[in-house]
């Protein structure tokens, strides 16, 4: 029985996680590996929930086994997930997320709020935890955003508890200021409130902490980068030529932070403002190319009535782009990560 089992993960070790480009053994993807009849049963820890290659996995897992090595008719392969954390996270913040990702643009307008709160829901209803911190300190969107404008978060041991919707847990000072009058603030001030974002609020375990700045190359972006081990940064960008240069510096700017850009998000296209522009300026800079979501009303309605498309209408071509774009951003944390890491990961994660 032992001997079947090593040459079961034998065959499976000729699987190669097309991301990471190593096998599913090296990288303790392989769990709790049990023969029953003609049957191989084991588990695999996927890098997320909302991963894109479940069923190339599958496939793979067939191929290598089934009829290659004796006696294993089929496999039933259960699926779980961790999303790996890496060394700069540790011991820099006392709030245990394994991720931060920044939602940024140069230019404003551009639908960053707008992604922030599909992408959020989208990876919470893929089963990760997700927190989503509205670092648009000024003009705070993402409570209307996410249905939930007149939230009001509860103290409990001197800790704010997140508000919460589609499964997202949400900060904003949009929560904590009276709607009627314009909150004023000078840049450290505007530094003090996303970090106490951070550390003022119980924000429990997160696979995801994204961060929705306001637009531009200006104080937010700067302190959250130098306080924060962000994980990387996202770029929205509209597909017509201004606000293409305005992306361009933007994504230059994290580089220049030392903050990986995980890629680029052209938002709004079509007829209107023209497409292909935002995969062009990726291409050219080298940067990952993550999706484009279409122009569509039905997006501004769900940001103007608090429904996230991506929830709301899921088979809409926006809905769909929305989905598919945060398994990309999913896949280019995780590969980022590990990137990062000398050892193999999944062990040291508890
Ligand atoms: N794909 C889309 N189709 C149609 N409308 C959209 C789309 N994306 C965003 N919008 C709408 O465009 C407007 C601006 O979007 P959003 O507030 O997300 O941009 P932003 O980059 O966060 O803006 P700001 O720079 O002010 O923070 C909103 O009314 C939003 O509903
Ligand atoms: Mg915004």
């Amino acid at each position: 029985m032992a001997d079947l089992q090593a040459q079961v993960m034998a065959a499976l070790s000729t699987v190669i996680e097309p991301e990471l480009h190593r096998d599913i053994v090296t990288l303790n993807m392989v769990r709790d590996l049990t023969i029953e009849g003609g049957t191989a049963k084991f588990t695999i820890v996927l890098t997320t929930p909302a991963c894109p290659l479940k069923d190339v996995f599958l496939t793979r897992c067939n191929l290598a086994v089934v009829g290659k090595v004796p006696g294993i008719e089929k496999l039933d392969i259960r699926w779980d997930a961790q999303v790996p954390t890496d060394k700069k996270m540790q011991g820099r913040l006392d709030v245990p997320m394994r991720s931060i990702i920044a939602i940024s643009s140069g230019k404003g307008g551009v639908g960053k709020s707008t992604v922030a709160i599909n992408l959020a829901a989208a990876l919470a209803e893929a089963g990760a935890r997700v927190g989503l911190i509205d670092a648009d300190i000024l003009n705070p969107n993402i409570p209307m955003m996410a249905g939930v404008g007149t939230g009001r978060p509860r103290v409990v041991e001197e800790k704010m508890i997140p508000v919460e919707a589609y499964g997202v847990k949400l900060m904003s000072t949009g929560f904590l200021m009276d709607p009627e009058k314009p909150l004023i603030m000078r840049g450290p001030m505007l530094h003090s409130a996303i970090r106490q974002f951070f550390t003022d609020v119980n924000w429990g375990n997160l696979d995801y902490m994204i961060v929705d700045l306001p637009p531009g190359t200006g104080d937010a972006p700067l302190s959250l980068a130098q306080s924060f081990p962000l994980t990387g940064a996202i770029v929205v960008t509209q597909p017509q030529e201004v606000a293409l240069s305005d992306a361009l510096r933007g994504g230059m700017m994290f580089e220049q932070l030392n903050v990986p850009v995980l890629g680029i998000v052209e938002n709004m296209a079509g007829d209107f403002f023209g497409e292909g522009g935002g995969e062009a300026l990726a291409k050219q800079r080298n940067w990952h190319f993550l999706g484009r979501v279409p122009l569509d009303a039905e997006v501004r309605k769900g940001g103007d009535f608090g429904r996230p498309v991506v929830i709301t209408r899921p088979d809409s071509p926006a809905g769909k782009a929305f989905h598919a774009l945060s398994q990309q951003v999913a896949a280019r944390v995780s590969v980022v990560m590990l990137q990062g890491m000398d050892v193999i990961p999944l062990t040291v994660i508890n």
